[in-house]
C-alpha cells in the first residue's frame, strides 16, 4: 500500500506515505507523554462544558474557539450522562487533545520538531513550513466516532491554500479499527465548504461552497503500521470510520502552513499572542 504513495508523487496524489518514519523508541516516548497529559487531566472542569444541559452550547463553543493556543481535552459524544457525569473512565472518554502542545509542552515541541515531521514536510515540497496545530486523536475501542469526508483546508484556510496534515499512526491502523481513507488525486477538486467564525465571534458556521458530494468510488484505506507517517494535502478529501473493534487506534497529527501564505482571521484557530514558528524554532531550547 505505502509504495503506491511515494512523496515523489505527492503533487499527483495529494497523499504521501512514509512507512517506519517514527522509531519504536520515539513511539514509546510519545505514548508516555500522552499518558502523562491524560493522567494529569482533571475532567471535572471540562464535563460541565460538554454537558448536554440547556445553555451549555456557548461554553462549548468558547472552549473550542479559544483552544488554538492551549492544551485542551475534548470528549467523544455519548460519554457524559445528562447531568454531566462521565460514563466511562477518562482514558476511554476522550476524542482528542489539542491544539498547541507543540508550543506549550517541551516533550511535544521536541517530538513535533523532530526529523520525521521536518523531513516529510520537505519531501512533499513545503518551502517554509510553520507549525499550526498538534492533536492527539484517540479513537478509542467501541467509542471513537466516525469522521465524515472533509478537507483540512476547509478548517485551516490560508490564501493561497497551503495547509498540509501529517498523520502519525501510533497504534496500528486498520480497516477494523478505523484507519484513514482518502480519495487520491481529488485534491484538485475545489473545496466544497469553509468553516468560519460567525459574525459576532461567538461560534462557527460551515459555509457551503459546493453542495455536491465527493465521488463514492476511488476511496482507498490507508492502513498503517505504528510509526507510519501520512501526509495529506489540504484539499485532499479524507475520512475515517468509527472504531467498533476492541483495538485502540491512537494517532498523532501535526498541521503545517506556509509562512508566506496569509492566515485568515475568519478561521476558528487564532493565536493572537503566540505567533506561528517553524521546525527550527523550538521554544524550549536545551
Ligand atoms: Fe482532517
Amino acid at each position: 500500500m505505502s509504495a503506491l504513495f511515494p512523496a515523489s508523487d505527492f503533487t499527483t496524489n495529494g497523499v504521501a506515505v512514509f512507512p517506519g518514519a517514527v522509531s519504536e523508541d520515539a513511539l514509546v516516548g510519545l505514548r508516555k507523554e500522552i499518558a502523562r497529559l491524560v493522567d494529569d487531566f482533571d475532567p471535572s472542569g471540562v464535563t460541565t462544558v460538554f454537558s448536554t444541559d440547556e445553555g451549555q452550547g456557548h461554553a462549548r463553543d468558547d472552549y473550542f474557539l479559544t483552544s488554538g493556543d492551549k492544551t485542551r481535552f475534548f470528549f467523544e459524544d455519548g460519554v457524559l450522562s445528562e447531568t454531566g457525569d462521565l460514563l466511562v473512565d477518562k482514558h476511554q472518554a476522550l476524542n482528542k487533545i489539542g491544539h498547541a502542545m507543540h508550543d506549550l509542552d517541551p516533550a511535544f515541541s521536541d517530538f513535533c520538531r523532530s526529523y520525521p515531521f521536518a523531513n516529510a514536510a520537505a519531501e512533499v515540497g513545503m518551502a517554509n513550513p510553520q507549525l499550526l496545530q498538534s492533536m492527539v486523536i484517540f479513537k478509542n475501542p467501541g467509542i471513537g466516532g466516525e469522521v465524515t469526508p472533509h478537507t483540512d483546508h476547509t478548517f485551516l484556510w490560508t490564501e493561497p491554500q497551503s495547509v498540509i496534515g501529517f498523520w502519525l499512526a501510533v497504534d496500528e491502523a486498520t480497516q477494523e479499527n478505523g484507519c484513514l481513507w482518502a480519495l487520491p488525486g481529488a485534491h484538485t477538486i475545489p473545496v466544497k465548504s469553509r468553516f468560519v467564525r460567525n459574525a459576532d465571534n461567538t461560534g462557527t458556521v460551515m459555509q457551503t461552497l459546493d453542495a455536491t458530494s465527493y465521488p463514492d468510488e476511488g476511496w482507498v484505506p490507508l492502513e498503517a503500521a505504528p510509526g507510519t507517517l501520512i501526509a495529506l494535502h489540504g484539499t485532499l478529501p479524507h475520512r475515517s470510520e468509527p472504531n467498533t473493534s476492541a483495538k485502540s487506534r491512537l494517532a498523532f497529527t501535526l498541521h503545517c502552513i506556509e509562512a508566506e501564505a496569509e492566515w485568515s482571521d475568519k478561521n476558528w484557530l487564532q493565536r493572537p499572542d503566540m505567533p506561528f514558528t517553524g521546525f527550527l524554532a523550538n521554544p524550549f531550547p536545551k
